[in-house]
Formats: structure tokens, sequence, C-alpha cells
């Protein structure tokens, strides 16, 4: 076999099926595992694609099987992991070879790694993948960062292997650094929302309107065919539909409320924190899955209190009702996430294609909507203009708040959290608010720490006549 084009180091699920898509289309490439029990397993798995696969015991092999210059995929855990993976290969590797990390890093980690491959003079690359193994094997979502050189090297393999919308592959360099992954990590945020307001409207179906998993699994497969068609809403009819094979009940029904974390949704909260702007759905979201992973809390809660009767009439509230909800508060959560973009790629100068970033969202990834089309035109006309404000999607607000409101109104008068849609909702009051109560909070910072206040009349720096009164 002839030296490979690219290599993977790392055949857990994610990187094998990486390797078998590279494989599938055409490239030769090399690939290698710590753990090496699981190179033959994997070849095993190649089938037809074997002859194009080239299986390495040992990194040294693994370098010496790739074309110069060398281009290596990292798909191993986030984290330390990746540090020492590079310096174990960088000392096999020429100034010209280049690591690209696909995992889903930390973007301050890929930042730093960058950094120090741009002191050695070595080209690095961070890429965000998303779709699942699923995704991974047929076709993922793409996010570059790094430099434009390094991604051009490799942009022609990425594009084979991604996903595409119109037959435009999904893969796109986002920018320098740790731009890619940051673009990740914001799309695993607005994953965490999309799935929380999804939960929500469950919730309320189950225990406001007493429907069965099934019942719910045709309101969203019924949904999945207008404004909400997604790949969020269709797996989540297919989910409420299926049977545990061991109980023959519904399987959501035996599935316990405790939903686990890597840890993407949590980094999209501090980094909307660090930047200064809001994200209230997305923290919403990783709020209610760390209550939720804290059963024990919520048992003592539904000891101490009891549990409300949260049953809504249905002539209180429609599915209608219930699908507006969740048109508007997607449109005010992927707002919000976009707005994040827009402020971090100023303030790390990465001139974010925003555009751009909704087009590589089409398809492929795991937030993948029919919805995403739209605002890709919304960001073309104006990419630094909030998408709530874009004309299209105000009409969309202006058609479907009531629903809103009113779901969130009768859910939470009922005892039933919905914080993900409640944080749409107090983020459009918020946007629509001339005058928020924020003159309050002035007023008392300036009482307790002179820290003056602007006037509504006049300009320049202001105390209230409280000061100095309480000294
Ligand atoms: C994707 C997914 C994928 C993974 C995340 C989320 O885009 O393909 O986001 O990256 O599912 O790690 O996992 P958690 O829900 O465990 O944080």
């Amino acid at each position: 076999m002839s030296a490979a084009e690219i290599g993977v180091i790392g055949l857990g699920t994610m990187g094998a099926m990486l390797a078998l898509n590279i494989a599938d289309n055409g490239f030769a490439v090399a690939v290698h595992n710590r753990t090496t029990a699981r190179i033959p397993e994997f070849m095993d798995k190649a089938g037809d694609l074997a002859p194009r696969i080239s299986p390495h015991d040992t990194l040294e092999d693994f370098v010496a099987g790739l074309a110069r210059p060398r281009n290596i995929i990292l798909m191993v855990p986030a984290g330390e992991a990746v540090d020492a993976q590079i310096a174990q290969l960088r000392p096999l590797l020429d100034t010209d070879d280049m690591i690209i990390d696909a995992g889903n890093a930390n973007f301050h980690d890929t930042q730093r790694r960058a950094a120090e491959a741009d002191a050695a003079g070595v080209p690095y690359l961070g890429i965000g993948v998303s779709g699942g193994a699923e995704g991974a094997r047929f076709g993922p979502s793409i996010m570059g960062g790094g430099t434009q050189e390094a991604w051009d090297r490799v942009g022609h393999i990425l594009s084979a292997i991604a996903a595409t919308h119109e037959d435009q592959p999904c893969a796109t360099f986002m920018g320098t650094g740790g731009a890619g992954h940051f673009v990740k990590t914001v799309h695993n945020g607005i994953e965490y929302a999309d799935m929380q307001l999804i939960a929500e409207a469950y919730g309320v179906m189950r225990d406001g309107l007493g429907k069965q998993a099934a019942e719910c699994g045709a309101v969203f497969d019924d949904w999945n065919t207008g404004p909400l068609q997604s790949y969020l809403i269709e797996i989540s009819g297919k989910v409420a539909a299926a049977t545990d094979p061991v109980t023959g009940n519904p399987m959501l029904d035996m599935i316990l409320d405790r939903a686990g974390q890597k840890g993407t949704g949590r980094w999209t909260v501090i980094e909307s924190q660090m930047l200064g702007t809001a994200v209230p759905v997305i923290e919403a979201a990783v709020v209610a899955r760390n209550l939720s992973a804290a059963r024990d809390l919520r048992l003592a809660g539904v000891e101490a209190f009891g549990t409300s009767d949260r049953t809504i009439a249905a002539e209180a509230l429609s599915l209608d009702d219930l699908e507006q909800a969740l048109i508007a508060g997607k449109v005010l959560c992927y707002a919000q996430g976009f707005e994040l973009l827009a402020k971090a790629s100023a303030d790390y100068g990465w001139d974010l294609p925003m555009a751009e970033i909704a087009e590589v969202w089409r398809a492929g990834c795991i937030i993948r909507s029919a919805m995403l089309n739209d605002m890709a035109s919304a960001l073309s006309d104006a990419p630094e203009r909030n998408l709530a404000l874009a004309p299209f999607f105000q009409q969309i607000l202006k058609d479907n708040m009531s629903g809103l409101r009113k779901v969130t109104t009768v859910a939470m008068g009922a005892g039933q959290p919905v914080p993900a849609l409640a944080g749409a909702l107090s983020y459009f009051d918020t946007l629509t608010s001339a005058r928020t109560t924020a003159n309050m909070l002035q007023a008392q910072r300036d009482y307790f720490g002179a820290h003056s206040f602007e006037r509504v009349d006049q300009p320049g720096a202001h105390h209230g006549p409280w000061l100095n009164q309480h000294l």
C-alpha cells in the first residue's frame, strides 16, 4: 500500500467512524490506537474498506506510513490526553507535519496549542466535528480553526467527508486558533438548549395534558413536518415511540431522569458570562441538567413539600400553543447563541463568518434544522444583527410569542418547571423593554459603594442625595 494521505489516532467510536468515512471517500488512511487490541477489531469492522486503511501498532510505524507533509487527526478524549498525545507525537514529526485535533476541545486549550505550534513553526488545526457516530461515519458538520493555509492543506479531505446541504459541503474554516472549537462549543450549547426546550414541551404533554409517551411521539412526528423540522424533533418522535424490550413499557418511561453532560454546554455559559452576553435559554438548559443529576435533593424536596398537581385542562392549552412556544423559544435561543458568537468574534479578532456558521449547521450536525436555512439568509443580510430583529424572524416571533407566553404561564401556574421556555420569554420581554429596572441597581450600587450612575436628563457620572449621609 502506498503512503497514506492522512492518519487518525484514536479508534474510539468517533475516531473509528471518521477513519471509515475517510477511507469510504477514496483516501488512503493510516490508523493507530494506544490500546492496540482495538486495532484488529476495527480492521474487522472495516470490511471492504480495509484495503484503503493501514493499521499501525506503534506511533513510529504510523508516522512512517504517512505521506509527507503528514496530516494527522487526533480523536482522543479532550483535555490532558490531547496534550499527552501531542507531546508523544511531535518529536517524531517534521516541522511541516500537521496535527489536527478533532475532539470536543475547550477552545482555550486550542488557542494555547495553536500558539505553541505557531511559536514552534509547525502547523496545527483544531476542528469541531458534530453529528455523533453516524455523522462521523457518513458526513459530519466540520468547523475549522487554525490558519487558512493549514485548513487549505486538508480542506479537500474534510469537505469530501463532510455532510452536504444542496451539494455544498458542511465544512468551513471559521478563523484562527480556537475559533473552530469555539463555534463547536456554542453549537453544543444550542444543542443543550434545543433538547431542553423539547423536553419541556414533552413534560407539559406528559404531566400537564396526561399524554402517554407514544402520543407525545406522534405530536413530535407531526411537528417535524412544519417549521420545527429538525433532527432533534425527529429523534424525539422516535425515542418517544420506542418500546422497552425488557418490560414492554414505553422506553422513555423506563429511563431515569438524571442527565449526564461532558461539559460543552457549561463551557458555552461560562464563555457567555466572560464575554458579557446573555444566553439564558442555554443557561437554563445547563441548570436543568445539573438539577436533574441532583436526584437525592429532588426526592428530599418532594418529601418536604409534596408535588403540585400539574394537570392542565385540555381547553387551557392546545398542542398548537405548544408548537408555537417551541418555535419562539427556538428562535430566541439561536438569537442568543449567534449573539455570543458575534461578541466572541469581535473580542478574539476572529471575524467569524456568521452566515456560514448557520450554513455549516444545516446538515450533518445534531442541531440541523429547516430554520437554519432562514437564519443563514438573515445573517448574510446583516451578520451583526440579533436574529430576533431580522424581519423574517420578527414576523415568526410576532406570530408565535402568544403561544410561548401562554405555555410558560399556564405551565408555571400548574407547578410544571419550564426553565428554558421561561428564559426565552424573559429574554424577549427584556429585549422589548425600553426601561428596565436597572436604575434601582445603579441607585443601590451608588448608595453602598459610591459607584455613580448616569442620569436620564444630563450626561456625566452622578451620585444620589444619599452619598455621605450614612458615613
Ligand atoms: C455532536 C454532539 C457531541 C456530543 C457532545 C454532547 O455535536 O455531535 O454535541 O459532540 O454528543 O459531547 O455531549 P454531552 O451531552 O454529554 O455534553
